[in-house]
């Protein structure tokens, strides 16, 4: 029996999965994200623990004997986040999450100033990831900067409770931008660069590899017996595509969570830093990825959803009265800033042709559009720098959402697979992970889900979404050409 821990934005993920490799259980904690200042997004990392905790627990309780049964352990989670500690391994400050922008300019001085870290780091240094959280902390915060002693990422600091080891994997690692992705190491110019070194960086693994035991106590807690091995795991992607088999160069997903994710397996370390495509590890050794990222997917219909006051189930039933290829009214989902292809903290969203007979349906059409050519710009990026997905498994909450697949399917022209029932996300591949580290092969594991059906590209539907896709990309050029004109202080 293997167990997967997913540390999500939203919620902890916890998932039994036997050694023939089935789903047995799974059970969720929600988290709170909090937003004390505009683009500023944090956790404090003692939630994650509690929440985790519970879920385990929660799992333990309807299932007994396969908890005791556990024999290895998989962590997946949000990525890039900054959690700061101390000397005795105390939490500095409220973690830095992957959505949060307050680095922008720190990300612009490491970009302009320092080409190390496209060449060696292999990605434009973008405020979402970890190395310009640590200078910003740096600069505003010089009392905590000087008490720092290790930098995690989120789901290693789960590992350091669970185990009281300070590793992370080679994905997750990536995502730092502190890597030297070719070589699966810290690289110490880069980390120089922001006033660190490796010593306040936790030990590599693959994610595959292990890298310590549960604490006697906690597998006790838990109701495990023995001290099962914690597995490397991956960033919540990397572990995603294991979960859904994509192992192969070629392999591709499409995930509709918080934020949207395009993610291709590559022959090699393929960096394209000036597209805006990310090119980190893969969780299995000598394998890499590119991936767009846009920030806001599945947030942008939660943001519509606590404006309007309704829930999704009603906005889509309102939706389903419209027409579903109008295009009146568009929307721009940079509510968050964009990364892929932008790499604008800055961009933001907006409505665009709104009328006094437009409603909370049309504005949902508008919305799932707007994602829609957001991950279309994003998959064109991944297309320009070589990847070339030929079909997209589907993944996240968003996926059960049909009428959204066919917005993506049709303005990308590339098909999308929807995998048979089935919890194929990065909990699943966290266990996964496990059962790799416990000697299980890639070939037996990782194998691909039954798919359901495939929702391929609709051609009428994308002679009327296409133009207005031309039209949404130069509102936004426009908008950053005014925005350059007159900056906002
Ligand atoms: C990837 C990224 C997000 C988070 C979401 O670069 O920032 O997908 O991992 O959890």
């Amino acid at each position: 029996m293997f167990l997967g821990l997913d540390l999500g934005t939203s919620a902890v993920k916890a998932v039994l999965v036997n050694a023939d490799n089935r789903i047995i259980d799974s059970k969720s904690c929600p988290l709170s994200v909090s937003r004390p200042h505009q683009g500023w997004s944090e956790q404090d990392p003692e939630s994650w623990w509690q929440a985790a905790d519970l879920a385990v627990r929660k799992l333990g309780h309807s299932h007994p004997d396969e908890m005791a049964a556990v024999a290895g352990i998989g962590l997946s989670g949000q990525m890039h986040g900054l959690t700061a500690l101390d000397a005795s391994d105390a939490v500095l400050r409220p973690a830095i999450l992957w959505n949060d922008t307050r680095s922008a300019p720190q990300a612009t001085q490491l970009d302009t100033g320092h080409p190390a870290f496209r060449q060696v780091g292999g990605n434009a240094v973008m405020p979402g990831f970890t190395a310009p959280k640590a200078v910003w902390m740096a600069e505003n915060e010089p009392e905590l900067f000087r008490r720092l002693d290790t930098v995690l990422l989120p789901k290693d600091y789960l590992r350091l409770r669970m185990t009281g080891e300070k590793v992370s994997d080679m994905s997750d690692a990536a995502g730092t931008l502190w890597l030297d992705v070719a070589r699966r190491d810290w690289s110490d110019e880069l980390l120089s660069i922001c006033g660190l070194d490796r010593r306040s960086m936790p030990r590599l693994v693959e994610g595959s590899g292990v890298s310590g035991q549960l604490r006697a106590e906690i597998a006790r807690q838990w109701g495990i017996d023995g001290r099962p091995a914690v597995a490397g795991g991956g960033g919540d992607n990397a572990a995603a595509a294991i979960g859904l088999g994509i192992v192969t160069p070629g392999d591709s997903f499409l995930s509709l969570g918080t934020s949207g994710v395009v993610f291709t397996v590559t022959e090699r370390f393929a960096p394209a830093a000036e597209s805006g495509a990310h090119a980190f590890c893969h969780a299995l050794s000598g394998s890499w990825h590119q991936m767009g990222v846009i920030l806001a997917a599945s947030d942008a219909v939660s943001w519509l959803c606590e404006v309007t006051g309704l829930d999704v189930g009603t906005l889509m039933e309102q939706m389903a009265k419209t027409d579903p290829a109008a295009t009146d009214l568009m929307f721009h989902p940079y509510l968050s800033g964009e990364r892929t292809p932008h790499n604008d903290a800055d961009a933001r969203g907006g409505f665009f042709g709104l009328a006094r007979h437009h409603g909370p349906g049309d504005m949902a059409r508008a919305v799932l559009q707007g994602v829609g050519f957001a991950i279309a710009d994003a998959t064109d990026v991944l297309k320009e720098a070589g990847a070339r997905p030929e079909r997209l498994m589907a993944t996240g909450g968003g996926a059960s959402n049909h009428e959204w697949l066919l917005y993506i399917a049709s303005v990308t022209g590339i098909a999308i697979d929807l995998p048979a029932d089935g919890d194929f996300g990065a909990a699943f591949g966290a266990a996964r992970l496990a059962m790799l580290a416990d000697g299980a092969s890639v070939a037996d594991v990782c194998h691909k889900p039954d798919i359901k059906f495939t929702i391929e590209p609709d051609r009428a539907l994308a002679d009327r979404l296409n133009p207005a896709r031309d039209d949404w990309q130069q509102i936004y050029q426009l908008l950053k050409a005014q925005k350059n004109r007159h900056p906002i202080e």
